[in-house]
């Protein structure tokens, strides 16, 4: 079995990052690279992502727990700037003790992460339903809400589930608020705060064990010269701040937000690899200038199998856009990539790749950060001849089909990052390593 890349090194401090609009594949690479790294460490989001793992003939989808536990044996951070929901939590706990791993000195859990409540969830729902056709298109976990609380400071921490009489208080205060908003403004039942935290009792006694002070434990890592690899979720163009605002996820999925999430500083990065699939999806609404509405973009979905790991929606599909690829590489100062799920481009006559926009009649290849500017833009694509002939199982570069080291040359010389990692296939040792 593959399991040790080469180019991968001992201490190294890498941020990992979807290079687009999330589901590129982070999750297997995450698996391919844990082998020999001492902590992996989730940084933002929360049971929104969706992270897919394929190892021996099992296969486990992640909402939360860090993609580092099926391949070696490093320890898996949940950091602080991820939000919880303990009920989640715990199903996956028990879906990865099946697989036969014991989480015990393996998992970790920051006190000052925060708590997604089931209001949380409730006001993410109600909040959608009543944007009518301006919905995001959330996830429905209750992403966009936690963070609200978290950031006016009425939040619930980790640590803070340890002291039921407070927390009991807590919730309280917040569901009386929250029921106001619910009766008058949105006209939907009220909810019980009792019964939220009775529902909540047995997921505490559960992730207990797990709870602890993350922010030292990987100062400590950083001070030993232990390796850490910073899995981001969703993707940059989902970036609250760097993203298209306002269809986009409530946190820094950038190289940017690793830093706060974790408590690792900045200086102690060494790498910072993007992830990119050889052509591009997005779940949910917002501006998305190569998605295709034909025949193309449906082979793409079910050559990708391109359906949420989470929710099960079918993801818009389109060809890969070098534009908003060069933007995602600036904004995390990507020095290595990978790039996946070539395989599923192997019957296409042609593939295009968008090179620039037209914007009010004018070229430009800067990706607009203004949602309106993104609507309208108009892709511009070089068409490239497809190899026509399977990529699967191949083990070198220097083995692909001469038109696929084409494509991806084409892309390298683009964007001016080589591609480290090409990705044929879901297994760990379908993967070229350069
Ligand atoms: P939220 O994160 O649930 O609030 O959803 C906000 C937007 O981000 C929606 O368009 C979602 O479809 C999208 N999103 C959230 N998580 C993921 C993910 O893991 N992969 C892809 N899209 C996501």
């Amino acid at each position: 079995m593959f399991n040790t890349p080469p180019f991968f090194w001992i201490m190294a401090i890498r941020i990992l990052v979807g290079a687009q609009w999330g589901d590129e594949g982070k999750g297997k690479i995450v698996d391919l690279l844990s082998a020999e790294t001492d902590y992996v460490v989730r940084y933002q989001g929360g049971a929104n992502a969706g992270h897919t793992i394929k190892f021996d003939d099992k296969k486990i989808v992640l909402h939360l727990i860090p993609s580092g536990m099926f391949n070696g044996n490093s320890k898996c951070v949940i950091g602080n700037g991820v939000v919880i929901d303990p009920i989640a939590l715990i199903d996956e706990i028990s879906e990865v003790e099946n697989l036969d791993v014991d989480l015990k000195d393996r998992l970790y859990i920051s006190s000052s992460a925060h708590v997604i409540l089931s209001y949380h969830k409730v006001l993410d729902q109600v909040k959608e339903k009543n944007r009518g056709s301006d919905a995001i298109g959330t996830t429905g976990r209750g992403i966009g809400p936690a963070y609200v609380s978290k950031v006016a400071r009425i939040g619930i921490r980790v640590g803070d589930l340890l002291d039921l009489k407070t927390l009991e208080k807590s919730i309280q205060k917040n569901v009386k608020d929250i029921n106001k908003a619910l009766e008058h403004v949105y006209s939907e039942p009220t909810l019980d705060a009792k019964k939220i935290l009775d529902e909540l009792k047995p997921a505490i006694e559960q992730i207990k064990p797990y709870i602890c002070n993350t922010t030292q434990l990987l100062h400590d890592a950083v001070e030993n010269g232990e390796s850490i690899l910073l899995e981001g979720a969703q993707g940059s163009l989902l970036d609250v701040d760097h993203g298209t605002y306002p269809f986009v996820t409530s946190s820094s999925p950038t190289a940017g937000g690793a830093c706060a999430g974790s408590g690792v500083p900045p200086l102690a990065i060494t790498h910072a690899l993007g992830i990119s699939k050889a052509y591009s999806t997005r779940v949910g609404n917002g501006p998305y200038p190569t998605e295709l509405h034909d025949t193309d973009g449906e082979k793409l979905r079910k050559n990708g199998a391109e359906f949420g790991a989470t929710t099960g929606r079918p993801r818009r599909c389109g060809w890969l856009d070098l534009v908003a690829l060069k933007y995602a590489v600036r904004l995390n100062g990507l020095n290595e990539l990978a790039l996946t799920k070539l395989d599923v481009l192997d019957d296409f006559k042609t593939i295009k790749v968008c090179t620039h926009y037209e914007l009010d009649g004018e070229k430009t290849e800067v990706f607009p950060l203004d949602v309106e500017q993104l609507e309208r833009v108009k892709p511009v694509y070089k068409s490239l001849k497809g190899w026509n002939t399977s990529s699967r199982n191949i083990e070198s570069f220097d083995d692909l089909p001469e038109l696929a080291k084409e494509y991806i040359n084409y892309l390298e010389e683009y964007i001016g990052v080589s591609f480290n990692l090409i990705s044929t296939g879901p297994k760990r040792n379908e993967t070229i390593v350069r």
